[in-house]
């Protein structure tokens, strides 16, 4: 019994384990470079689009804008069993290395957003970042009618995107007379946009635009002109133009910004693609991702329309959540009722089990009674064999008593035919005992 209560205790600790610890099919490692709000909508896009295929388990890092964590943190997401990394490199050249050590192991590699420079990637999705820069350019081109000057606040020195910006925007500016005025390294935070423009020694009242590489860049740099009291503000264009509260898009429409690009973070189709090589179904090596320019025109459009995507995704997230629950609570019931089966299952081997045991004592009594029975027949038997001879030895010594011989024996005769009679007698009735018992 205490046997099967601890097959029982494995059994269901086995059965309650494997309902709730399902191993994931796939387990994808996201090397995100920086921590911010862009990164944050990219992640929960792929977590959103994760929920609709089974088994996949995603694995966030952040470097928070340094290569040697990312070094790190990719290093130690290979060494953790991931079997596709995603990756958005810190920087051009500093981090190549640890993505190479993955790619060489065999893991698939799709590079997105910030390029490496090295060619071992399986896959690299991203927008132009050349073209942004180059439509900004025109863009501000035409807000000042082909004259004036420009401040360009850089984002992250040696990452792609920056370089690819910058030369686009020149590119774009070259052949009428604007004139980038200062070109200012920031590192795509708002607080460095802040401190380069503090730090510009030259004239800020002259300036006509500010070109920042992202948003929050450009938020930095309007904070330093309103903290330095400039007369008349320059027109902030940013890059990245995200949707929500305090997103570029909303900025726009509030007049913060003059202009953003909607810099598309595209998860649902990042880790589609991660699904596709994992599956290994046919995949673009390339792509490149498409978007628009936000100016006061669109803003008000794209707010809604952003707004709805939003309140649409958070329906989603509602919904997955239910069928978490669901999916939850089926599990348990799962696991009761294979509970309940395994207990049935015991009753009835223990059920069996006594059944077996009485039939087995009832035999051994059965074969017990025998056993008695056939002693006693024997002793029956015996007591019988052994009154026949007394009794034949009884009535010829009655005989002989009364016989004149007899009769006129001696004393000492006479006792002796005594004890023998008294003797035999005793034994007749003992045996008569017996036989009447039995
Ligand atoms: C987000 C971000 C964006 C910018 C992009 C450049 O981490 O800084 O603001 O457009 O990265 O890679």
């Amino acid at each position: 019994m205490k046997r099967s209560l601890l097959y029982l205790t494995i059994i269901t600790a086995i059965i309650c384990c494997a309902c709730t610890n399902r191993k994931p099919k796939y387990v994808i490692g996201v090397s995100q470079c920086s921590e911010d709000i862009w990164r944050d909508w990219q992640n929960s896009e792929m977590m959103l689009e994760s929920t609709l295929h089974d088994g996949v388990e995603l694995r966030f890092t952040t470097a928070r804008d340094n290569s040697k964590r990312q070094i790190q943190q990719i290093d130690s997401l290979v060494e953790s069993g991931i079997q596709l990394l995603i990756v958005a490199p810190n920087q051009l050249a500093s981090v190549t290395p640890a993505i190479n050590r993955a790619y060489d192991k065999g893991i698939p590699v799709i590079v997105f957003e910030r390029k490496t420079d090295s060619p071992k990637y399986t896959a690299f999705v991203s927008a132009d970042n050349y073209e942004i820069g180059h439509i900004m350019g025109n863009y501000v081109a035409m807000r000042l009618q082909g004259k004036g000057r420009v401040m360009e606040i850089l984002g992250l020195k040696g990452s792609s995107p920056s370089e690819e910006r910058h030369k686009g925007f020149t590119d774009a500016l070259k052949d009428t007379d604007i004139e980038i005025v200062a070109t200012l390294q920031s590192d795509w935070t708002e607080e460095k946009g802040y401190e380069a423009v503090r730090n510009y020694t030259g004239n800020l009242e002259d300036i006509d635009v500010v070109f920042a590489h992202n948003d929050r860049s450009a938020l930095g740099a309007r904070r330093a002109f309103i903290t330095a009291h400039i007369d008349k503000l320059p027109l902030f264009c940013g890059i990245d133009g995200l949707p929500g509260k305090d997103g570029g898009i909303q900025m726009v429409r509030n007049g913060v910004l003059d202009a953003s690009y909607i810099y598309p973070t595209r998860g649902d189709q990042l880790l589609q693609l991660a699904l596709d090589i994992l599956d290994g179904k046919p995949f673009q090596k390339e792509t490149m991702l498409t978007s628009a320019i936000v100016t006061s025109e669109n803003a008000n459009v794209l707010m809604l329309e952003s707004d709805e995507v939003m309140r649409q995704s958070q329906r989603m997230t509602r919904l997955k959540n239910k069928a978490d629950e669901y999916i939850q609570q089926l599990g348990t019931q799962k696991s009761i009722s294979i509970l309940a089966v395994i207990l049935i299952f015991l009753l009835l081997i223990m059920i069996v089990g006594i059944y077996y045991y009485f039939l087995q004592h009832a035999r051994i009594s059965d074969e017990r009674n025998k056993m008695e029975r056939e002693k006693l027949d024997f002793y029956t038997q015996v007591s019988h064999e052994l009154r026949t001879p007394l009794t034949l030895i009884q009535a010829p010594l009655e005989e002989l008593t009364e016989t004149e011989e007899g009769k006129n024996a001696s004393p000492e005769t006479k006792d002796l035919y005594n004890i023998l009679r008294r003797n035999t007698n005793q034994l007749i009735e003992l045996i008569n005992k017996m036989l009447d018992v039995q």
